[in-house]
């Protein structure tokens, strides 16, 4: 299994067309079925050209949309926003130190930009870094492969060089270097003029999430054998598209068989364009009907997305903890004052979270303190025969000796014996706060009890 990192920029044609499914969407879906894939929207590259707050927006939904319903099952895919991890540009913005100024003026990006009678100042400093940022997007996750189309092969070239020259620069082996994935066998698909490459600033399209009677409407314009008059005359299938279209969506047999017929002149090219409007819709039926889904639960794709920042993030920052550790500008390496400071206010930081001791216990005895208006006693079995005594002050707030009795709860068992009305508290049950401040407890039920929660 190997890691696969890549992004979409949302800055075009967010709303994909069949060539993109063939050139791009399809390959990844392949490597999908088994290796661990990161794909994310590229929204911060977006920003080198797309400076209308309403287009972005509009480009960032349909990206997303479509992306997910085309990928349909997400297993082994993690999906995210890249402007919803920070670590993104943090790292830009270190990795900009690795990076020699020739090196950027050399990219095919800013070069094609200044041969277009464009001036430097018509040039924004996004642009002209955006290989920066995808090197820092895509070593984030040190991933093995970075499938990319041809025109991003020397972006990954770049990023290999920027991660070897911090790698050199710090004698670590921080960074492996990432190799570009590009499928030779991909390729260009042709629009339906069948003469330039598919692309929606062409108007040479076929869409796949519009509605049947548009797509209907570009198959019926489909560039076909033009030295065919009649429905008789025999017919050429070589440069026609839609043979070319057909071989990747249509049954085999069913093409052969039609293709047969056209080139005795029997079967009209309408009969062949029905057949070939009817072989999108049973191929992306899936699909459509997802996309769907997911226009109609704005909650289900924000909840993906949330669930795929996480994942990814817990990724980053773990690779920017290591950098920062490598450069010197790691957190035990900062003064004491900001530490001991962020402690005084009762924080504590994610390494020193990790050493929580989180446990399953069960709650044998409980009593209400008599002293007391707040606490509840609670007799707390982990292991085997031992039994500690562990107090919470949650009475006021309606809760009662039966609401625990019998149960199973988490509980921190590292913590050092505090006195509580003269007796010791043998540590904390674990609780959130609920509605109005009210401490809510976490069920720890069906779990084995002792369990440590790591
Ligand atoms: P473009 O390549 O025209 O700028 P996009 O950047 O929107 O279009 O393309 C996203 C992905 O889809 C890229 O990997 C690109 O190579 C692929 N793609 C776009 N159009 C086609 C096409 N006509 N045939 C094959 N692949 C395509
Ligand atoms: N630049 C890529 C494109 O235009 C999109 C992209 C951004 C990307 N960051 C990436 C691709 C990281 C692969 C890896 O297509």
């Amino acid at each position: 299994m190997k890691r696969i990192v890549s992004g979409i920029n949302p800055s075009g044609n967010a709303s994909l067309h069949i060539g993109n499914y063939l050139g791009a969407v399809r390959q990844f879906k392949d490597m999908a079925r088994d290796n661990e894939c990161f794909l994310f929207v590229a929204d911060l590259h977006a920003l080198t050209t797309v400076q209308n707050k309403q287009q972005l927006e509009k480009n960032i939904d349909t990206l997303i949309l479509n992306e997910l319903a085309l990928l349909g099952d997400l297993k082994n895919i993690t999906f995210f926003r890249q402007s919803d991890i920070p670590e993104h540009s943090e790292l830009s913005v270190i990795l900009g130190n690795y990076t020699p100024l020739g090196l950027i003026k050399r990219a095919h990006a800013y070069k094609d930009k200044l041969q277009k009678d464009v001036t430097e100042d018509e040039v924004n400093m996004g642009l002209f870094c955006y290989p920066i940022l995808m090197a820092a997007d895509i070593l984030l996750y040190k991933p093995d492969l970075v499938p990319v189309g041809k025109d991003q092969k020397q972006h990954v070239e770049i990023t290999r060089d920027i991660a070897g020259r911090f790698n050199k620069t710090y004698k670590t082996k921080t960074f492996p270097l990432p190799e570009a994935y590009i499928e030779d066998n991909v390729a260009v698909v042709l629009g339906t003029d069948g003469k330039r490459k598919m692309s929606k600033s062409l108007g040479n399209i076929i869409s796949i999430f519009e509605d049947e009677e548009l797509i209907k409407k570009q198959v019926m314009g489909v560039y076909t054998d033009p030295s065919r008059a009649r429905v008789t005359d025999p017919g050429h299938i070589e440069g026609n598209m839609v043979f070319t279209y057909l071989d990747f969506f249509g049954n085999k047999e069913k093409v052969q068989e039609l293709k047969d017929l056209y080139q005795k002149g029997e079967v009209a090219d309408v009969e062949v364009k029905k057949y070939l409007f009817e072989s999108l819709m049973t191929y992306f039926y899936d699909a459509r009907k997802r996309y769907q889904e997911l226009k109609r639960n704005p909650d289900e794709v924000k909840t993906i997305l949330t669930n795929g920042s996480k994942k990814a993030q817990a990724i980053a920052q773990q690779t920017l903890r290591e950098v920062r550790s490598v450069i010197g500008l790691s957190q035990a390496e900062r003064s004491n004052v900001s530490q001991t400071s962020a402690l005084a206010d009762g924080y504590i930081t994610l390494d020193e979270f990790a050493t929580v001791k989180l446990q399953v216990g069960k709650v044998v005895e409980a009593e209400n303190v008599e002293k007391s208006e707040k606490l509840i006693r609670l007799h707390v079995v982990f292991e085997k025969d031992t039994e500690r005594t562990i107090f919470t002050g949650v009475r006021t707030f309606g809760y009662t000796p039966d609401d625990f009795y019998g149960k199973q709860f988490f509980f921190v068992t590292n913590l050092k014996p505090r006195k509580m009305m003269g007796e010791e508290s043998q540590g904390m049950i674990l609780a959130v706060d609920g509605a109005e401040g009210k401490p809510l407890f976490v069920s720890a039920e069906g779990l084995p009890v002792g369990a440590v929660i790591r």
